[in-house]
Formats: structure tokens, sequence, C-alpha cells
């Protein structure tokens, strides 16, 4: 089998770029509230971490892991919670915070959990949206970048749990 490689897609002042745009129409929409910001990890802690910094109202951060089963590159649809929040959503204003929606399913399930436990706003932030491959509708409030198809890696994502690290993100070919 050939080795992986690793196509440049989005180089890290393009995502930058998108980073602080979020963070702007966030901080537009939330003005004098308080967000709690829910992380889902692990893919999304760079996006994340720089996302909160450069939000201007001020937020309280949680997270949660979630786990598909499935191969490496495709979901099967059955999400566990691996881990779950510490703090209560009761009437607070909510914002998730995404790597990547692909099937949506994860994404769906997460919203629905989490919904249930009477948040005043529930809201989905993705730095990437790739649109070819949704099973289940399911949208983003606010999306950094958007795709067709394809397995990138880098800046939080993965492939079986390596290249997290890279601060841009590339198309992983021959995998
Ligand atoms: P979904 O449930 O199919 O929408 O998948 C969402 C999860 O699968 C994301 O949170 C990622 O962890 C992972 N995932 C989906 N597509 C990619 C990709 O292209 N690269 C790395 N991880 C991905
Ligand atoms: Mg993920």
């Amino acid at each position: 089998m050939p080795e992986p490689s690793l196509k440049p897609l989005f180089p890290r002042a393009e995502i930058e770029k998108h980073v602080q745009r979020l963070a702007a129409e966030i901080s537009r929409d939330y003005v004098g509230r308080e967000l709690l910001v829910v992380g889902v990890l692990k893919g999304s802690f760079l996006f994340f971490a720089d996302l909160v910094r450069a939000i201007a109202t001020p937020v309280v951060i949680d997270f949660v892991r979630l786990a598909s089963y499935g191969s490496d590159t495709r979901s099967s649809g059955i999400v566990e919670m691996r881990l779950d929040l510490e703090l209560p959503l009761q009437g607070r204003d909510v914002l998730i915070v995404e790597d990547i929606i692909d099937s949506g399913y994860t994404l769906e399930n997460l919203y629905h959990r989490l919904q249930l436990r009477q948040p005043r706003s529930l809201r989905i932030c993705t730095l990437i949206d790739k649109r070819g491959e949704r099973q289940v509708d399911v949208q983003a409030d606010y999306v950094g970048l958007t795709m067709d198809e394809g397995f990138i890696v880098g800046y939080g994502l993965d492939y079986d749990e390596r290249y997290r690290n890279l601060p841009d993100i590339y198309l992983l070919e021959n995998v």
C-alpha cells in the first residue's frame, strides 16, 4: 500500500481569517450576554482555543468528548458520549464548537442531548462544513470553511490520532 500523502488545502492564514470572522459574528450576536462555549474533543481543540480568544463577549468554557463507531474515515451513526459537561446548561446561551460536520450524525446526536437540558439558546459553530457527505439534516449557525468531499487532517483534525498538531489543513490521499 502506498504511504498516505498530504496535499495542502487550507493554509493557516486562511484559517485565521475565518476564525476572526466567526468570532466577530458571534461577538455581535451575543453582545451583552455571557456565552457558554462547548468544545467537542478532541478535534476542535485548536480551533476552540483560537476562537474563544477572539470572542469579545464574556465566555465560560466546557468540553464534551464524543466517539462514533465506524471505520477510520466513515461514521457509523452510533454516537457515544465519553465525557460529559461539568456545567449545567439550563437557562444559558450555549454555543457548540465542532471541528467538522461530515455525515452530521455526531452533531445531530449532541444537539438533541444538550437541548434536553433546557438551555436558553443552543447554536452550532463549525470550522469546516463538508457539505457533500451529509446523511442527516443538521446545519451550523456559524461556518468557517466549506468543502465537498475528501478526508482532511491538521489544525486539530486527525487520522488515527495523527497530524492534529499541524498548523495548516491538508487533504489526506492514498488512504
Ligand atoms: P460526522 O458524525 O460524520 O458528522 O463526523 C464528525 C466527526 O468525524 C468529526 O467531529 C471528526 O472528528 C470526524 N471527521 C469527519 N470528517 C473528518 C475529516 O475529514 N478529517 C478528520 N476527522 C473527520
Ligand atoms: Mg471530532
